[in-house]
């Protein structure tokens, strides 16, 4: 495994993720987007829109070697329909390592699924698909990634 870095893209109305006690001006960069993801109060809270042309998101500034990441995040309620969000570990180069948790928008009142995948090598084909038990765009909710020299959970 190569070192990753964190990247979050969304192509949401409006996602919104919360730092606890790190500051997303010192972390992260804006990375796509033109303007259309802010970070806000004094680096506790970023948030992504997307427009009719095209979405935004951010990435970590550091490479990371094991961890665990507690990513909290608020999903656009509504018909979010055909939209995805999505928060990966990923690796540079054509053989990459990444670990992805991608939220799959759905129309009003219908749950998002949620589907996981892992890539060894630029190889993926582990996805697995959850749908939701609870509302993710009534609250915050933590999403962790573990990743240490014996498992992905
Ligand atoms: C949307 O909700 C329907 C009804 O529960 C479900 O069958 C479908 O898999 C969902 N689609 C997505 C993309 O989450």
């Amino acid at each position: 495994m190569s070192p990753f870095k964190i990247f979050l893209f969304s192509a949401l109305l409006a996602a919104a993720f919360l730092a606890s006690t790190a500051d997303f001006n010192s972390d992260v960069n804006v990375a796509w987007g033109n303007g259309r993801g802010k970070i806000l109060n004094n680096g506790q809270l970023l948030t992504l829109t997307l427009d009719k042309s095209s979405g935004s998101g951010f990435q970590s500034k550091t490479e990371y070697l094991f961890g665990k990441i507690d990513m909290q995040i608020k999903l656009v309620p509504g018909n979010s329909a055909g939209t995805v969000t999505t928060f990966y570990l990923k690796s540079e180069g054509s053989t990459w390592d990444e670990i992805d948790f991608e939220f799959l928008g759905n129309m009003t009142g219908d749950p998002y699924t949620l589907h996981t995948n892992v890539y060894t090598q630029g190889k993926g084909d582990k996805e697995q698909q959850f749908h939701l038990w609870f509302d993710p765009t009534a609250n915050f909710h933590t999403y962790s990634i573990l990743w240490n020299p014996q498992r992905i959970m």
